[in-house]
């Protein structure tokens, strides 16, 4: 009897002691570690970074329909397993990404019901994600909320923009974490030690999307806040599933989280096997002028942008200026009834816009013509066209689109970035692959990491980007000095940047209102320089110079943004404040395109080329701010030169307040 107690004792100790022992795992160089272990039947993870604690005990878990709480667990088993592979983007920053990880899986067990969830970690150097799976049949799964917490280890300074279930295009705040209450994702931060950290997801697919929110009994703790369908619940599926990756960038440096590749290497590969036809290119559109009110989107307007002259136009524009693509806009009927169910069809071209014509003239100069589904926020119409809009623009020979959704949602009860939408743009994706069609979404779900698995979804927009400055106050030269560290950690941006006339002052007579906040004082807040540097520091695989050609027209520093390619070989950000300022480097072959911009103080940058071909001495063309150049009034000067500089150099360049500057080396 006595040998039976003891054995009893030794078996609830040795089971408790599994239970409540922490589980650690590191990062491939050994800098980040994540312990796990159940605490009161509670998952719980922390992390530490180079000996600094950055999430302190954090909790997992669910509440499922009918307050069914999926939180208290036990642990039957754990795998480790290591990864290390490198590949071949199809565009992208890198021409190949490494993705070295160790990874643990819990398989738990419900300490209430018996049933089961697996949670997977992977941990990188430069960052750690989790992901849920549900593994059992189960053909009705309703989520309530997902009770993932991130309770970080101190009040740290942070960047983010108000959490809107509708939209991100919002100018970013700088606070510290106490004062951030509910934030969408990336959500980006930095430690008093000076590290910095970045919440978001990858793999976002047939789920809600993330916003954090503020606990109110502890400030420096967030968790997960899905945005809800009409009904309330979060996300409704069947099993099994994966939930998408939680992830957290971490890195010693604010460069070192613009130069990740997580969220890419977090999605699965590419399920289009020959991607021959996806081609990154830079691109001109019938576009500002709509947004400036020189011309209109509808015809009946009496000021129709999108006619057969106006393209043809742009098109030999684009030819003799080595730009690749021309977006049109306002090409289809149904602006006329913006607003109106069914307003569109996605395929009736206004009288004056000959759609095949311009797309055969396009042809016969080796232009691409981007086409264009605004949709109105309309979705029951678009899916109900989806098929025919796609097919009919890959029978004449478009093969990008752009899509967009400028409007209240129709059903008008749903959010714009919960799950309805999320398998919207997801089919949207899909469609547009089977139709052998590149994407660029704007007003979209935040990016997460697709791409790599649908290479065909080239950018987004999902930033407050330049048509602001076209009919509001405009976006402050702290924005695009912000956006590399925050929206940009989410994937590629359609910012649209490469005005050259700033003030928009040259076809002001011919401006009319049609935006609610243009205060008839718009304008762009930077330089010209800042502008031309924009389209190397903001990545898109497709790059818009946004201005009219009018604007570039015999322009002697469009020369600089003709030569600027829409995917890279290599990345590196040589020097980097958030929101005051960022200098990159990017090679594209052999030629390095360095770019940097400033908020709205002028700097000094000292830029050394040590990561330069040691044995060569390169050429460097630079466009930089004039001297007495400046945001405000003085913004189109600028100053060309040419030297010679090698890999031991060191130049020193100025820029203006809200300046930049471009260098190209081959
Ligand atoms: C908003 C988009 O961001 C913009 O690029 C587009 O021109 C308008 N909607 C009209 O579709
Ligand atoms: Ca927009």
């Amino acid at each position: 009897m006595k040998d039976y107690i003891l054995l009893f004792l030794i078996l609830l100790f040795s089971s408790n002691l599994f239970a409540e022992n922490e589980i650690t795992i590191e990062s491939p160089s050994g800098n980040l570690t994540v312990n796990i272990k159940t605490e009161n039947n509670r998952l719980v993870y922390c992390s530490s970074y180079k000996n600094e604690h950055i999430i302190n005990y954090s909790n997992l878990g669910f509440v499922l329909k009918n307050n069914d709480s999926l939180c208290f667990f036990r642990i039957l088993k754990s795998d480790k397993v290591s990864f290390d592979e490198t590949w071949k983007p199809v565009w992208g920053q890198y021409s190949s990404i490494r993705n070295n990880y160790n990874q643990l899986t819990l398989h738990l067990q419900d300490t209430r019901k018996n049933r089961f969830l697996d949670v997977s970690f992977r941990v990188y150097d430069d960052g750690f994600a989790f992901q849920y799976n549900f593994p059992e049949h189960n053909p009705e799964v309703i989520i309530i909320s997902e009770e993932s917490n991130y309770s970080f280890s101190e009040n740290n300074k942070c960047w983010w923009i108000w959490a809107d279930y509708n939209t991100l295009e919002k100018l970013y705040n700088n606070t510290s974490l106490k004062e951030a209450s509910h934030v969408a994702t990336p959500f980006t931060m930095k430690t008093a030690k000076g590290t910095y950290i970045c919440i978001h997801e990858a793999a976002l697919d047939d789920y809600s999307s993330m916003t954090l929110k503020q606990d109110l009994k502890d400030s420096l703790s967030f968790k997960v806040n899905l945005v809800p369908w009409a009904d309330g619940s979060a996300v409704k599926t069947s099993a099994p599933f994966k939930t998408p990756w939680r992830v957290v960038f971490i890195s010693s440096s604010a460069g070192g989280l613009a130069e990740s590749s997580l969220l890419q290497n977090l999605n699965e590969p590419s399920v289009i096997s020959d991607c021959s036809w996806i081609k990154p290119i830079k691109y001109i559109g019938i576009w500002w002028e709509m947004h400036l009110g020189i011309s209109a989107w509808a015809m009946n307007s009496g000021r129709h942008g999108a006619t057969t002259e106006n393209a043809k136009r742009y098109i030999d524009f684009a030819a003799s200026n080595g730009i690749e693509g021309l977006v049109v806009e306002g090409w289809n009927t149904g602006w006329e009834n913006w607003g109106a169910k069914d307003a569109f069809d996605f395929v009736t071209s206004y009288p004056d816009f000959n759609i095949r014509e311009v797309v055969e003239y396009a042809r016969s100069k080796g232009v691409e013509i981007i086409g264009h589904h605004e949709t109105g926020g309309d979705i029951v119409a678009y899916e109900k066209n989806l098929e025919n809009a796609f097919s009919f623009y890959n029978s004449i020979g478009i093969k990008y689109v752009k899509t967009g959704y400028a409007g209240p949602v129709n059903p008008p009860t749903e959010n714009h970035h919960g799950q309805y939408m999320i398998r919207h743009y997801n089919k949207v994706m899909r469609t547009a692959a089977n139709y052998k069609i590149m994407l660029d979404v704007h007003e979209p779900v935040i990016p997460s990491g697709l791409s790599r698995t649908y290479p065909n979804l080239m950018t987004f927009e999902g930033v407050r980007g330049m048509e602001w400055n076209a009919w509001s106050e405009g976006n402050p030269p702290s924005h695009t000095c912000t956006l590399p560290f925050t929206r940009g950690l989410a994937g590629p941006m359609d910012y649209t940047p490469g005005i050259f006339d700033i003030s928009e002052q040259k076809f002001a007579d011919k401006r009319v209102k049609w935006n609610g906040p243009d205060t008839g004082k718009t304008s762009v807040h930077s330089t010209l320089c800042n502008q031309i540097a924009l389209m190397v520091v903001l990545y898109s695989p497709l790059q818009m110079a946004a201005d009219l050609i009018e604007n570039y027209e015999n322009h002697t520093a469009f020369k600089f943004v003709s030569q600027i390619p829409a995917t890279w070989d290599d990345t590196k950000v040589l020097d980097a404040k958030i929101g005051e300022y960022i200098v990159i480097a990017r090679r594209k072959g052999n030629k390095w395109f360095i770019a940097g911009i400033t908020n709205e103080n002028s700097r000094v940058i000292s830029v050394s080329f040590n990561f330069l071909d040691k044995n060569k001495t390169y050429t460097l063309n630079k466009c930089f701010d004039s001297e007495n150049a400046h945001f405000e009034n003085n913004s189109i000067e600028y100053v060309m030169s040419r030297e010679t500089v090698k890999s031991t150099s060191d130049i020193k360049i100025r820029m203006a307040e809200g300046g930049g500057f471009i260098m190209i080396l081959d």
